[in-house]
């Protein structure tokens, strides 16, 4: 049932990255040729001061170049929130939203990030939606519950395979060196899988489902070489070109 699909390899900087990062920046979009991304797609989400001066960088690079939250209304007394009209205005085309780092730190719930979904939506982003459980959730047998909750109140009706992401990230897995094993990954993804293909049909059987959590040079190709992992979102190890263009090349070795 897996159909095919072109892997993503995303980064995502969260709150690091100063003016001097614009180095590694420049190095990964140097090192990814057009012919390259037709067969994995690459994307850094740097923070948002720096989304428009790297996507002026990337504009003769096929790395595309997203930002990491959005907030769910166009425009406002919003203080210190960017909108997804703004991130597109950067010649940005992703978002992520979700993250386990905004629910846990804004309160954000799976209702909020589908607002914010559905705002990235309207300005032409693709989102990227995030979705995972804590370590007491899969200690309590809890984490296929968890997603399918998550899964069914952050992701809006109207999404696409073009116009989403979804990215399994177990929240005891970030930062932390701890991944999951492949089984349960695949356990976690394939359940994603035929739960997008209920809620949307044909286009959930082609939508990208990312894993994120501690991966890594070392294990990037085990990880997008298990069934239904359609690439990578990457936090620490993404911060180092020489790291990120290692991840990049062990998901363009994948078997088509
Ligand atoms: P790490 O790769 O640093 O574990 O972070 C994963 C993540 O949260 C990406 O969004």
């Amino acid at each position: 049932m897996t159909e095919k699909i072109r892997p993503l390899l995303a980064g995502n900087w969260k709150m690091n990255g100063t003016r001097d990062s614009l180095t590694e920046i420049k190095a990964i979009a140097e090192a990814i040729t057009p012919a390259q991304a037709l067969k994995v797609e690459a994307l850094l989400c740097p923070p948002a001061t720096l989304l428009y001066v790297t996507t002026a960088l990337c504009q003769d690079s096929p790395l595309a170049v997203g930002a990491q939250d959005c907030h769910q209304h166009r425009s406002g007394a919003h203080t210190g929130d960017i909108s997804a009209e703004m991130i597109a205005d950067c010649f940005g085309t992703y978002v992520i939203v979700g993250h386990s780092e905004r629910r846990r730190d804004h309160a954000e719930t799976s209702e909020l990030v589908r607002a914010k979904a559905e705002a990235a939506h309207a300005a032409d982003l693709t989102a990227i939606i995030c979705v995972g459980e804590t370590l007491a959730e899969r200690q309590q047998g809890q984490t296929i519950a968890v997603l399918q909750k998550q899964i069914e109140a952050s992701v809006p009706q109207g999404s696409t395979a073009q116009n989403t992401v979804i990215a399994y990230e177990p929240v005891w897995a970030i930062g932390t060196g701890m991944v999951p094993q492949p089984s349960e990954i695949a356990e976690a993804h394939s359940f994603l899988r035929s739960d997008l293909v209920t809620r949307l049909g044909r286009t959930g059987k082609s939508m990208r489902l990312l894993y994120g959590g501690s991966a890594n040079p070392s294990n990037a190709a085990a990880l997008v070489g298990i069934e239904n992992v359609n690439g990578l979102l990457v936090g620490g190890a993404s911060l180092k070109a020489v790291d990120f263009i290692a991840m990049y090349g062990a998901c363009l070795k994948q078997p088509a």
